[in-house]
């Protein structure tokens, strides 16, 4: 892989150990993957940022990096911590467990880099079409290729620190438009309605692509809060970074056909439990302001159930643009919690056994890391579910 002299330098440890230690892990990723050279990327976001995920070891390596000076050098944010610190009455979360989770969130900070505390970093800053990024978090970076036209590798947390600190990132993968182009054409007939169903589409596409990109058609006029949904599910089950979409693709392909039956399956399958939930949670992808806004209009002048939690999660940046919506599910009983989400906190700890969603990923994620049952269910049925009638 060819270096500029700076590069050379840093890789040497001129510019001390922690340059020295995030360019040996960029380049050793660029000769692994065939890169030729490094490219400037806009931003970086960094995943493996909750302690329930993440334990102690990577917050020692994070510690010997503000030892030894890392700051980023691009713009960089963080992917949701295991609490939200303005909400410890609904998240009454172990000291110890709080304490080290702030310890990571001050390291991050100290690095320079943004405590945004979220999953859709996209909604605070929308990153330009063509644009190359250096993001972890597979469901923002499905997005971020997809929707936004924005180009990145699906990061690795060390990988997207190194880049944050570099400002550079090896030129394989989806950095390359040859790697971008449609593999199969996955012509979807039932006529989707809502994002359950379109999360449900990608648990079911990820399975049988197996990483190829898909050209789906027959979406007919998706929203970005479909295509979020679609994006987070096909992540979770495929190593896919990127998808397509529109009508007809020109290009002979192998195609697959998506029938109503296969994701009626996958709901079937996501839905472990069969007890009425204790908690409904929504904003997985955090929550945009419109989002929000229909969550408010669902719940209108009802009241959440007793014994039930009604969580909502979003970034602090959205949280404080939807505050009157924020107030009106909160009048009802709900809590829109920020900095976190259901799967990366400790459910269990809270209490909680059974969840409905209306998130896809978080159906299937959440049986195996929170160890609970779950719903997944359409977004006005969850709010019937957790209100009053
Ligand atoms: Fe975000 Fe948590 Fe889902 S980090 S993508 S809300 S699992």
């Amino acid at each position: 892989m060819y270096l500029t002299k700076e590069e050379e330098r840093i890789l040497e440890g001129e510019m001390g150990w922690a340059y020295q230690t995030a360019m040996k892990v960029l380049v050793k990723l660029g000769e692994l993957f065939g890169a030729t050279r490094l490219i400037p990327v806009r931003s970086a976001h960094i995943s493996g940022v909750s302690y329930k995920t993440i334990g102690d070891a990577p917050a020692e390596f994070l510690e010997e990096i503000v030892k030894a000076g890392g700051v980023a050098q691009v713009e960089s944010t963080i992917n949701p911590a295991g609490f939200d610190p303005e909400h410890v009455d609904e998240m009454p979360i172990p000291e110890e467990f709080r304490f080290k989770q702030s310890r990571i969130i001050n390291l991050y900070k100290k690095m320079k880099i943004e405590p945004t505390l979220t999953c859709t970093p996209y909604y605070i800053r929308r990153p330009e079409a063509g644009s190359h990024l250096a993001w972890a978090e597979s469901s923002a970076v499905v997005y971020a290729n997809s929707v936004l036209k924005a180009w990145t590798n699906r990061e690795g947390g060390p990988s997207a620190l190194a880049a944050a600190l570099i400002g550079k990132t090896p030129d394989y993968g989806m950095h390359r438009a040859e790697n971008r182009q449609a593999e199969v054409s996955v012509k979807v007939e039932p006529e989707l309605k809502g994002e359950m169903e379109f999360g449900a589409l990608g648990i079911y596409a990820g399975n049988v692509l197996k990483g190829r990109v898909p050209y789906f058609t027959g979406l007919r006029s998706p929203t970005e809060r479909d295509l979020k949904q679609l994006g987070a599910a096909l992540a979770s089950t495929g190593m896919n970074s990127i998808f397509q979409y529109g009508a007809e693709h020109k290009k002979e392909l192998e195609k697959i056909t998506v029938e109503e039956a296969d994701l009626k399956k996958v709901v079937e399958e996501l839905s472990t439990a069969s007890e009425e939930p204790d908690m409904v949670f929504m904003g997985c992808p955090h929550c945009s302001l419109e989002e929000i806004k229909n969550i408010a209009r669902l719940i209108g002048k009802r009241k959440v159930k007793e014994g039930v939690k009604l969580w909502v999660c979003t970034s602090r940046y959205v949280r404080e643009r939807a505050k009157a919506y924020v107030r009106m599910i909160e009048a009802a009983g709900g809590h829109v919690l920020c900095d976190t989400c259901a799967v990366v906190t400790w459910l269990r700890e809270l209490g909680v056994e059974t969840l409905m969603t209306n998130s896809a990923k978080t159906a299937y994620y959440a049986p195996v890391l929170n160890k609970v049952g779950t719903i997944l269910a359409p977004t006005s049925k969850c709010i019937d579910m957790a209100c009053e009638l």
